[in-house]
């Protein structure tokens, strides 16, 4: 993976048909998705239940970009190493899952993947700062997690352009993730943001069999910024 601040985006296989992720993550890609979103949800830190480490490993073969995994599981550190055998390329954990993130981001990196460190809308960015030198994309949730197709919490945007400013020239991504849409991403990629996470907006209207849809829904939120 080489760092670079381009508009990516990745969207959020939430979205997709669960009973047919691989071709869904095949379709998806060839209409321009530039990295997968992986949505891991645990029931207890989030509301909502989704997939684990064997899921990730068996849909890695169909990953052609980046695999980018959001862990809204807590504890984290106990999950870290199978993520990374499934092939996780960034692995993200929240800064609110737990009273030792630095130890956590230590050991995603130490399992070999980029170190993500996400945070809440009700989280602020002070406690970021000593964390600075361990990530390598701090993801600023725009919803609060746990379910898609929600709708963006445009406080954010502010929280955005504070940090684009603190982390100045360090190669750090800035994702989006909830609600970004045509009418949303242009406030994220103008406030400093370049990963922009999209589960409902790119999947919408589309399917495996019809997945001209998927393209024609990124390339409208990649305009929007344009
Ligand atoms: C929310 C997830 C998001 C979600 C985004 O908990 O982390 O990745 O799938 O979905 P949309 O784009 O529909 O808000
Ligand atoms: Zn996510």
């Amino acid at each position: 993976m080489t760092f670079d601040r381009s508009i990516k985006i990745a969207p959020s296989i939430l979205s997709a048909d669960f009973a047919n992720f691989g071709q869904e993550i095949e379709a998806v890609e060839a209409q321009g998705a530039d990295w997968i979103h992986v949505d891991v949800m645990d029931g207890h830190f989030v509301p909502n239940l989704t997939f684990g480490p064997p899921l990730c490993a068996a849909i890695r073969k169909h990953i052609k970009t980046v695999m980018d995994v959001h862990l809204m599981i807590a504890p984290v550190d106990p999950y870290i190493d199978a993520f990374a055998e499934a092939g996780a390329d960034v692995l993200t954990a929240h800064l609110e899952a737990g009273p030792h993130i630095h130890r956590t981001l230590q050991a995603i990196r130490g399992a070999g993947c980029k170190a993500g460190l996400a945070l809440n809308p009700g989280t602020g960015i002070e406690d970021v700062e000593y964390l600075l030198d361990m990530v390598d994309l701090i993801c600023v949730m725009t919803v609060n997690p746990g379910f898609g197709g929600q709708k963006f919490i445009h406080s954010q945007v502010d929280k955005v352009k504070k940090l684009r400013a603190m982390i100045g020239d360090r190669p750090i991504h800035i994702e989006i993730d909830g609600g970004i849409t045509p009418e949303t991403a242009p406030l994220m990629a103008a406030a400093g943001a370049d990963v922009l996470v999209a589960g409902s907006a790119v999947f919408k209207g589309g399917s495996v069999q019809n997945p001209a849809p998927y393209g024609e829904n990124i390339r409208a939120i990649k305009a929007s910024i344009a």
